[in-house]
């Protein structure tokens, strides 16, 4: 018998968000962003529940303005954290699965009232446009209902097991200790919120460290966790770079496990850092980068694919992990779709991502504008060039990319992640699809793949071959759903278990079976 799979399923209904083509729903949106505008807000550390001071700039990426301050934790509040959650984590796990699950259900309650004041801050702090804001906070609100439902299902009491007559078999899941959620800022809501929510559904203790870019939004989030109920000793926020604050946490004793999403270096490094402890093994759950692939063969509709390439490569700057980066086409109807592909490109506007007309804001920091202007530079000697956005139609202030297309003729020249708006097209025979889908794998990552055909059976055949987590079929392939398309990939590309997906609180958990002879 499937003990997992054969609990019960509770009813959830994911979230609505706002809509933002009903004008009663942007109107009070709008006004929200523009009492924030111009405010500063503070993402300093929140250890045991006071807000801690903070002096470095956070600026908006789109405007250049300041939008608050943060500060690198020192060790000794490090220190702090670490022995207030391990106090506190028992009688968080001992409360029990339904009980927490009613606090993460408060939580999701809360970012739902708050939804106006969470999509403009996302939208100052990381440059992220209002429709990304509202999915941010919509699927921050699914992680809490979904992983409310598994702590209810998993986490509620023991599990009864069949066992020979004579014998009582039971299973016990609960909370390993003190977890450290390590999360990026392109997802500076829904990732944190997702890593922090399911470390206590499950039982732990969490000290947060959100990426240094956003930690405004993180602080934010924290309060209202803190508020819904979560103790302010089980959930701590630890602000500042990887370099000041990594080896503190990864390397504390008291770490029983990592919940990590960002770059397959980072994951790398921290692994490397685990693996020289001494003491307990701590598992690391690793979400990381991609190479994403879209195969488009000759039966593809071309007006839905322009659609769902403009939507997976460019927007949100291209700034998500299950971007498409490759795009192969079948010979025959390359040109003909990347003349289309180019038109709908023209049309993007890129802008302040706080207006309703932005489609495309900017990247995060100069670092990420200088690493793809760098790019660029390179495709410019190694590639032929389809489309570069037109610079003059770029904002003067901000640090925005246009989009850019290439056409390569092997997946080899990209030996990395290229995190922005930049796709490189392959063309390909119909005789050569097999060696697609080789080349694919021998990326060696394994995140989101894309396909648009409809040759009856492709689509499962593809699927069997491809090595990726999450494989879209005739539909853009970014924007996985709670619940719906639990999300992760494989290889370079991270550990599992999938986000959003079933089986994600059982890597946060200790399994205890009791057997006792009757
Ligand atoms: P990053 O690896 O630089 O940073 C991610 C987080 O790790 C940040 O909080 C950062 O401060 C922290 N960090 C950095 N060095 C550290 C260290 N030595 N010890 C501990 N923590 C450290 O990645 P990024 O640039 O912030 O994010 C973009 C990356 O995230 C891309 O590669 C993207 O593909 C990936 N990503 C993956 C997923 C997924 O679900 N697979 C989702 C979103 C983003
Ligand atoms: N879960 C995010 C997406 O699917 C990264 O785009």
């Amino acid at each position: 018998e499937d003990i997992y799979m054969g609990a019960e399923v509770l009813p959830r209904k994911n979230s609505h968000g706002l809509e933002l083509t009903d004008p009663t729903a942007v109107e009070p949106l709008l006004a929200a962003m523009e009492k924030l505008r111009g405010r500063q807000f503070s993402g300093g550390p929140i250890v045991d529940g006071t807000v801690r001071r903070a002096e470095e700039p956070v600026y908006n990426p789109a405007t250049g303005e300041l939008v608050g301050h943060t500060a690198n934790t020192d060790k000794h509040l490090i220190d702090a954290a670490y022995r207030s959650a391990t106090e506190a984590q028992r009688d968080w796990d001992r409360l029990g699965g339904n009980e927490r699950a009613k606090i993460l259900d408060r939580i999701a309650e809360l970012y739902e009232r708050h939804i106006h004041e969470l999509t403009s801050l996302i939208c100052l702090e990381a440059g992220r446009t209002l429709n990304d804001g509202i999915s941010e906070v919509r699927e921050a609100v699914d992680f809490c209902r979904y992983y409310a439902n598994g702590a209810r299902q998993h986490f509620g009491g023991p599990q009864e097991l069949p066992g020979p007559t004579g014998e009582s078999n039971e299973l016990v899941l609960g909370g390993r200790g003190v977890f450290v959620a390590i999360s990026p800022w392109n997802f500076p809501l829904a990732i944190f919120t997702g890593q922090v929510v399911a470390g206590l559904a499950a039982g732990n203790a969490v000290l947060a460290k959100p990426a240094e870019q956003t930690p405004l939004i993180a602080a934010r989030a924290i309060e209202l966790m803190h508020e819904a109920g979560v103790p302010a000793k089980v959930l701590h926020l630890i602000t500042g770079t990887g370099a000041a604050v990594g080896k503190p946490l990864i390397e504390d004793p008291r770490l029983a496990g990592v919940a990590f999403t960002g770059s397959t270096e980072t994951a790398r490094l921290i692994n490397q850092q685990l693996a020289a402890k001494e003491g307990p093994i701590t598992p690391l759950i690793a979400e990381t980068g991609g190479q994403n692939v879209m195969i488009v063969d000759s039966t593809a509709l071309p007006e839905q694919v322009v659609d769902d390439v403009i939507q997976s490569a460019f927007l949100s700057a291209g700034q998500r992990c299950s971007a498409l980066r490759i795009l192969c086409v079948q010979d025959v109807i390359a040109d003909n779709l990347l003349e289309m592909l180019r038109g709908a490109c023209e049309e993007l506007t890129l802008g302040d991502p706080a207006l309703l007309e932005t489609d495309i804001g900017p990247v995060i920091d100069e670092k990420a504008l200088g690493m793809l202007e760098a790019h660029r530079e390179r495709m410019q000697k190694e590639a032929k060039p389809l489309f570069a956005f037109d610079s003059a139609k770029l904002p003067k202030k901000g640090t925005f990319f246009g989009p850019q297309m290439v056409e390569i003729e092997d997946f080899s020249l990209l030996k990395r992640e290229v995190f922005g708006p930049f796709l490189h097209v392959v063309r390909f025979k119909a005789s050569e699809l097999e060696d697609v889908i080789r080349r694919i794998n021998a990326t060696g990552y394994g995140l989101t793949f894309g396909l648009h055909s409809r040759i009856e059976g492709r689509a499962g055949a593809v699927f069997k071959r491809v090595n990726v987590g999450n494989c879209y079929v005739n539909r853009d392939m970014v924007g996985a759903v709670v619940g719906v398309n639990p999300f992760g990939g494989q290889g370079l590309s991270g550990t599992g278990p999938k986000a959003g997906g079933p089986h994600y609180l059982f890597r946060f958990a200790n399994e205890k079976t009791k057997t006792i002879n009757t």
